[in-house]
This record gives structure tokens, sequence and C-alpha cells, in this order.
């Protein structure tokens, strides 16, 4: 079958057919997946029958898999699962429960992993149970949205380091959905806020829901500033809504996209889709650990005990 790639949008996305990637794939057959990716930030493959070990084994084709923090952990260590099912008793999860809690953070535009010192590559996000409604994950290409910035505002990035945190932002969404534990388990890091891409030098805003505000400036006006490139970027000439079909699996680049959850009825359907994520190849800024006064004033700032 011939491999044919289809844009999404005008901006970015793109559609791979005429590959069946949960078969063992040879070198030179992912090749142009991976070029692909590098050009269009999110890869749309459909009708894909992948299980947990084929998912694993394809995504290993990008690099090393990250270890997940799930909520509603299944399936190893390996997978982050976005999904109303429990999978002890296979029923619907009540919404109050901590899994879901935790989920509404993915409603917030965000990239994944920005939170580690080193952050992720890519995630790979399989379909394997659908809502009839509801339930699209949406993107948003930081490049695109980097290339259309106000040259002012492009200058004034050059060089700023933001500080990213998963205790901040699902502070933002439920102060009580991490323990104090798991608060310890992922200490604030910095990032840097612009970032190239190896292979073709393009450059993408590098920013999403775990980024908390602008080192050096005052908390308030980082987070000003943040807000209004997130509120520009974010625009829907820069964005693309995928609705899914059972068997998809859409490949997004970390470095370049941002994407969220939207909303489905939780209670009525069952939605359940499982994600791999691949580690990036080393921190984007020398020392990326944060100093402890910085962190305590993060904190404070949205009601986390130190
Ligand atoms: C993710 C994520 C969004 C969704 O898997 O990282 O943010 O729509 N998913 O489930
Ligand atoms: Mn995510």
């Amino acid at each position: 079958m011939a491999l044919t790639i289809t844009p999404l949008t005008p901006a970015f996305g793109a559609e791979i057919a005429g590959i069946d990637a949960a078969k063992a794939l040879r070198d030179a057959a992912f090749r142009p997946i991976r070029d692909a990716f590098e050009e269009y930030s999110v890869i749309l493959l459909r009708d894909q029958g992948f299980d947990d070990a084929s998912q694993i084994a394809f995504s290993k084709h990008f690099g090393p898999l990250e270890i997940s923090i799930s909520a509603n952990p299944a399936g190893g260590t390996h997978f982050a699962r976005q999904s109303n099912v429990d999978m002890t008793s296979g029923g619907i999860i009540a919404k109050d429960d901590r899994r879901m809690r935790y989920q509404l953070g993915n409603y917030l535009w965000h990239t994944d992993s920005s939170f580690k010192p080193v952050p992720a590559l890519c995630s790979l996000l399989s379909a394997r149970e659908v809502p009839p409604e509801g339930g699209n994950t949406e993107f948003a290409s930081m490049r695109a949205a980097h290339a259309a910035l106000p040259a002012e505002t492009r200058r004034k990035l050059e060089g700023l380091v933001a500080v990213h945190s998963l205790a901040y932002s699902r502070a933002r969404v439920d102060p009580t959905v991490l323990t104090p534990n798991q608060r310890q388990e992922v200490p604030a890091v910095r990032q840097t806020m612009v970032r190239s891409n190896p292979v073709n030098g393009r450059n993408a805003i590098f920013i999403g829901a775990h980024a908390s505000h602008v080192e050096g400036w005052p908390l308030a006006e980082g987070r000003q500033f943040i807000a209004e490139l997130m509120a520009f970027a974010t625009q829907p000439r820069f964005t693309y809504s995928h609705r899914w079909r059972p068997g998809d699996i859409v490949i997004w680049d970390n470095r370049a996209v941002l994407h969220r959850a939207t909303a489905y009825d939780t209670v009525k359907y069952r939605r359940l889709m499982q994600r791999t994520t691949v580690a990036g190849d080393g921190p984007t800024v020398a020392d990326p650990l944060v100093p402890a006064d910085q962190v305590a004033e993060m904190y404070a700032s949205v009601g986390v005990p130190a």
C-alpha cells in the first residue's frame, strides 16, 4: 500500500494513511512517520488495531518511554490512561473520585511532562473506546503562533525561562488532588520559553498550564505575560480539534504543540484512551532546578502547603 500524507489544517497536523503501525515496523518503514512528525507536529493514523503491547513497541521507535504518573493506573507504568472506566470493575468511575478530579487538569492547554527536568518528546494517544459525542482532543501549534507573534513580543521572549510545576497546575483545578508525597516527586523545574526544532530549526513557544511564571520577573507580571501568550497562541487559526474514532492513534510533538481534552458526559458514556509518552533527549536549560524561595512563593500563591 502506498503511504499518503494529507494535512489536517493549513498550519500543522497531517494524517498518514497506508501504514499498519500496530504490526512490527522496520526502521525504513518508520522513517517517513518520523520525518512527518518533525514537519507537521501532529500525526493521525486511523484504523490501527493497537493493544498495549503493540502500542509500546510502536512508541519505542521514537525513543525510550517515560514512566507515567497515572491517576487511573493499568497496563503497567508506561501508560497514562485518560478514561472514566475503572480497570478493575470495568464500570464507570464516579465524578468526584480522585481519579476523575485528577483528569480535570487535562482540560487546560498543556504540554505533557513540561514539569519534568527533561520534558517529553512526544505522546501517542490511542482510542480504544470513544464517546458518541464530546471528548475531542484539541491541539494548538506553538510554531505557527511563534511565527505570527508581533516582532517585539518574539524579541521579548528570547532567552526567557519559565518555571513549570505540576503542583501549581493541578492546584489551579483542585489544590487537594496531589498528595504531599506526589508533590515531592515532582519538584518545580525551569524551561526555556522558546524551543527550536533540531531538524528544521523552526521555533515554538514553550508554555502551557504547568508554566507558572517567568523567572526573574514579579510573579504576577510573568503570569500575565504567559496568559497573553496562551490567549494568542490558542486562537482558532492555530488549532485543530480531533474527533476520535476507535482505532485512531494521534502522535503529537510536545516540543511544538499544546493540547487539551474537551468535555464529554462522563456519567453516561465510556471513554478509554491509552497514552504512551516518549522521553525527551535532555533538559531545555543548563540547570533545571528552581530555588526553594521561588517555589515557596509560587505554592503560596495558589494555596499549596509548602
Ligand atoms: C493526554 C491528554 C487529552 C484527552 O493524554 O496527555 O492530555 O483528550 N489527553 O484525553
Ligand atoms: Mn496531556
